[in-house]
């Protein structure tokens, strides 16, 4: 019996010291420790031993069992060690890795501008409204009291579709088409694209306005006055002085250019006011009965005021940027920084 004992602890010892995967321990394991294994069959032999021999002998077994067990238990927790190593090694996440970024999405300068005029006007009970970029001529020129040889119409402004048709040239062609629609009182303000031939450094063939215009029975010139200074102000911040020069519109009488002290300089006169120290930046007036006549309004009962400005250069103005065309070479580079 011992020497079934020794002979069969020398081959396990040996057998699990050649057993190179999890595997092969566990049939080792079966083979010598399990349910019919070679121990299970020496334990069922000790009851052909003599009484006195079977205590120390179940002894013995025991013994050797116990040192079988704990050798496949140190090589199976040797395996899962290594097992989980190896799946850390896999799954291991680099987190010095820079992640990808996504850039967020901004609104372009003349966008910002734009919703701030929006924002200031709404601020005062103003409605939006718009109007076609392809627009007749009727909307854009005859209906605003351009005389038929007015020089506006000329070919050097206008961009021509064909027929009576054309590019708006400015947003006061809204104007009318309001007009046509609603009955004063009203205060509307209608931003957009307008179009001209013309192109440097402070144009482009395409850029952008925002109209403005209210009428009811008694509106004068003082509200224009108020209500552009309040626009400007809150636009340019509240010491920026305001100046109104007389000037000519067809469908204003009578008119006025307005201008603000230069936001550069404050007034004592730099480049950018070419030394006057005055920034022009609108157009406005009272809108001509010939207006009226032409959406049939009374122009004995209606009074209203009108006032056009040009985006691009207000967004020039606040940002300090000095070529225009800059604005829509979409550089992202140029872009990032409003
Ligand atoms: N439409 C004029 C322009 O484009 C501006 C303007 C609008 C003037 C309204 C007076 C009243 O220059």
């Amino acid at each position: 019996m011992i020497e079934r004992l020794e002979s069969l602890l020398k081959d396990a010892r040996e057998e699990l010291a050649k057993a190179s995967t999890k595997d092969l321990v566990l049939q080792a394991k079966g083979k010598y420790v399990g349910r019919k294994g070679e121990v299970a069959s020496l334990l069922k032999d000790l009851g052909a031993l003599p009484p006195e021999e079977r205590k120390s002998a179940g002894e013995a077994i025991n013994k050797v069992k116990t040192l079988i067990e704990s050798e496949i238990e140190r090589l199976l927790s040797g395996f899962l060690e290594s097992e989980k190593e190896g799946k850390l090694r896999k799954e291991r996440l680099d987190i010095t890795l820079p992640g990808r970024f996504v850039r967020p999405g901004k609104r372009h300068p003349v966008t910002q501008v734009m919703d701030e005029i929006e924002d200031i006007f709404l601020g005062l009970g103003f409605d939006i409204a718009e109007g076609p970029e392809v627009e007749l001529d009727y909307y854009n020129f005859e209906a605003l009291n351009f005389p038929p040889d007015h020089p506006a119409r000329d070919m050097q402004d206008t961009f021509f579709v064909g027929g009576d048709l054309l590019l708006r040239t400015h947003t006061s062609s809204v104007q009318p088409r309001v007009m046509e629609k609603k009955a004063p009182p009203f205060r509307i303000i209608a931003p957009g694209t307008v179009y001209r031939r013309d192109s440097d450094i402070t144009h482009s063939p395409m850029f952008h306005q925002v109209e403005g215009f209210m009428v009811d029975s008694k509106i004068t010139f003082s509200d224009l006055k108020g209500t552009l200074t309040h626009f400007l102000r809150s636009l340019f911040g509240s010491r920026t002085a305001i100046r109104f020069r007389p000037s000519f519109f067809p469908f204003t009488e009578p008119s006025a250019e307005v201008d603000i002290s230069c936001v550069i300089c404050k007034g004592t006169g730099c480049r950018v006011c070419k030394g006057s120290g005055w920034l022009e930046i609108l157009g406005a007036g009272m809108i001509h009965p010939n207006v009226f006549r032409a959406v049939k309004y009374d122009p004995e009962a209606c009074t209203g005021f009108a006032f056009g400005l040009g985006v691009e250069r207000i967004a020039m103005l606040k940002f300090g940027i000095d070529d225009l065309r800059l604005l829509f070479e979409n550089d992202l580079r140029f872009l990032q920084q409003f």
